[in-house]
This record gives structure tokens, sequence and C-alpha cells, in this order.
């Protein structure tokens, strides 16, 4: 897609940047990237570009998603997603590591690469590794025609539509659906019942009201980043599904206000970082509505009992008086959560930055694409 911005032809249409206009675009984009592509009558997923009947689906025996930043933390939820939905091992590397470890590349493997902008330098060279390798890679990408779409030759279009902010947003959320359809897709040519890929289906279907639900919490959030801008620095915590979703969430912050956020597994807290904790480092934890809520808890417990504030981002009702603030996103299907949390920690991370006056669009030291080593 070509985008003339000194014409205008792709404005901000009212919006005071590009990273705002994206972010509300978002229902939007989750709908475009559905379109067509969910099929209640068999429960499942159609994903022509991947070129892989079911017995080539059947063949996958491991999955793993390259990409590089935020493409890699989002490849991190999808390989959640395909374990959770189709009980495929599934993992994400960056893909700017992979060439130069002379990796392994397994015949049963399929390898997915991410890329909005389809032509960053590092994850371009990923495929061409494991082409020249004989691997199977698919692309997940957002721009048509751009260089990693081209040397995948298979796969599957984001249709987020042009992302323009340096700080991905719709891009990263469509990765998301985009990687819930696969292993939707995945679990449904396996032991994914009917019943339950038709709930993954329903949870798709209501994932745009989902998504407004969440930017609808702007203005409380905004709230949240004026008292807690000043920080120095922040931690990002989450477990398992709660994992990615926290890294992408400090990701966002570094990028656009400079405050440095540092993601850990909550659980691995107590095994060093909790040093830190004090009343001047405060700490975003994600809880998805899943089997480890009481886990989420008890760290949010040990935290403030240093006198470290939480900011909880939710989707489950908490206990009263667990965290210092409580962002609370609507319930649906569960295994979608990682999805909708991400959006409160984008706007934790914009209205951070606004409050520090930063030139949100343009993050110092940042280019949209890295076309170089
Ligand atoms: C996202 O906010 C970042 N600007 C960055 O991590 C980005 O996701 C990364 O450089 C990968 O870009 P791509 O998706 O265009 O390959």
């Amino acid at each position: 897609t070509t985008v003339d911005l000194e014409s205008g032809s792709y404005g901000l249409d009212g919006h005071p940047d590009f990273m705002r206009k994206e972010m509300a675009e978002q229902p939007e984009a989750v709908r475009r990237a559905l379109r067509g592509r969910l099929d209640t009558r068999f429960a499942t997923a159609h994903l022509g570009g991947l070129d892989l009947d079911p017995v080539a689906l059947r063949s996958v025996r491991r999955v793993k998603f390259l990409g590089c930043g935020s493409a890699y933390y989002a490849g991190q939820i999808g390989a959640g997603l395909v374990e959770s939905l189709a009980r495929i091992p599934a993992d994400a590397e960056p893909a700017s590591e992979f060439r130069y470890r002379n990796p392994v590349v397994d015949p049963d493997t399929l390898y997915v690469a991410v890329s909005q902008s389809g032509e960053t330098l590092d994850t371009l060279a990923a495929v061409q590794e494991l082409r020249r390798k004989g691997g199977r890679v698919i692309g997940a990408v957002n721009v048509v025609g751009s260089a990693i779409a081209r040397e995948c030759g298979s796969g599957v279009f984001l249709h987020a539509g042009p992302e323009i902010s340096v700080a991905s947003t719709k891009a990263v959320t469509t990765m998301g659906v985009s990687f819930a359809m696969l292993a939707l897709l995945l679990g449904r040519v396996r032991d994914l019942s009917a019943a339950a890929g038709a709930r993954v289906v329903a949870g798709l279907q209501a994932l745009p009201e989902r998504i407004e639900a969440a930017l609808a919490l702007d203005d409380e959030i905004a709230g949240i980043a004026s008292r807690y801008a000043s920080a120095r620095h922040m931690f990002f915590l989450g477990r398992v599904s709660g994992w990615p979703v926290a890294r992408e969430g400090a990701q966002k912050l570094k990028e656009v206000s400079y405050v440095h956020a540092e993601a850990y597994q909550a659980a691995e807290l107590k095994h060093g970082p909790i040093a830190l904790i004090d009343k001047d480092m405060p700490s975003v934890v994600i809880v998805p509505d899943d089997d480890i809520v009481v886990k989420n808890v008890s760290t949010m417990e040990q935290i403030r009992a240093r006198g470290g504030p939480v900011i909880a981002v939710t989707t489950v009702d908490l206990p009263a008086g667990v965290a210092d603030e409580v962002v609370r996103v609507p319930r649906g299907e569960a295994v979608l959560d990682p999805l909708v949390l991400g959006i409160p920690l984008q706007l934790l991370a914009y209205h951070t930055a606004a409050a520090l006056g930063r030139d949100i669009d343009k993050p110092r030291n940042l280019a949209k694409s890295v076309t170089v080593e």
C-alpha cells in the first residue's frame, strides 16, 4: 500500500496523531481481518492463502513464530493460542537471532514469519535462511506485495489497513486475530471439538465489541497515566498467556514515553527482581480469565506488602483492595483475553507519553520499519 502523507490522501481524520487514530481503528481492523474467514457451519476458519490442505495441516508437528519487537511478542501470543487450541507444541523466537545460531530447521515444523511492514530485514533474512534449508514458512504480513510476503509466497494477510505510527497497535491486534484463526484451523483438523470451536468462533465475532469497550476506558486510563507518569521505572508482570501481553505493554511504554519498563514473568519476580519493589516502582499486573487468577492475586499482595503500587489490568472480578488501580475489560471467550488486554496497555503508553510531552508518532531513535541489521 502506498501512503502519500504529503497530499493528505491518508490523514489524521481529526485525531491528534496516528497512534491515537490507529488505536481507535482497531474494532474495524479486526472486523476486516475476520471477514469471510469464519466458518460457523464447521466451527473453523478459512485461511485460503495458507495453501495447506487438511492432510498438510495434520502433518504439522510444531509451530514456530518468528518476528521482531512487537511482532515477536504477538507471535508469542500466537504460540499460546496454538498450544491451547490445537495442542501442538509452539513457540516464538526473535527473527533477529534466528540466522545467527545455525538453526535446526525441522521439516515437520510450520514456521510463521510475522511482520506488519513485510520489510524488516531481520525477519526477511530468517525467511531466507528457512527457505534455503527447505523449511516450510508462511507469512503473517500486513503490507501486500512487501518483501516478506513475496518471499513466503503463502500465508495470511492481516488486513489492518495502513499503519503509520511507529508504535504498532492495530497491526499487533490483527496479528493476534490471525493467529487465533490459525490455531482454530489447526485445532479443528485435530481434536478440538465442534462445540469448543464454535465458542472460539463466537468469541472472535464478539471481539470488536470487546475492543470497543476496552477503548472506552480511555479517560480512566488517562487518569492513571497522569498519576504514574513521574515513575522512572515500571514492571509489567504476567503469567502464561498474560506474559507476552506484559512484554508488549512494556515495549509500547518504552517506545513512546521513554519510561523504563521491564516485563517479567510474575512467578519469576520472587527469584530476584522483587528486590526492586518500593513505592517508586509501580507494577502493571495482567490478570486474564484463566486458572491461575489466584496466583496473580498473590503476586499483587506480595508487591503491595513491600509498598509497591499495583495497577491491575484484568477481565475478571478481583477481590476488593487487591490493587491501587483496577482496569477492568469485559469478559468474553477467555482464550482470546490476550488480544483484549493489550488495548488498555496501548492507552497507558499513549497517555503516559502525552503527559510527558513526547512526540508520539516520531519517538526518538526509531523508524517505522527497520531495514538495517
Ligand atoms: C512496534 O511498536 C515497534 N515499532 C517494533 O517493535 C516493530 O514491531 C518491529 O520493528 C517489527 O516491525 P514489522 O512488524 O514491520 O516487521
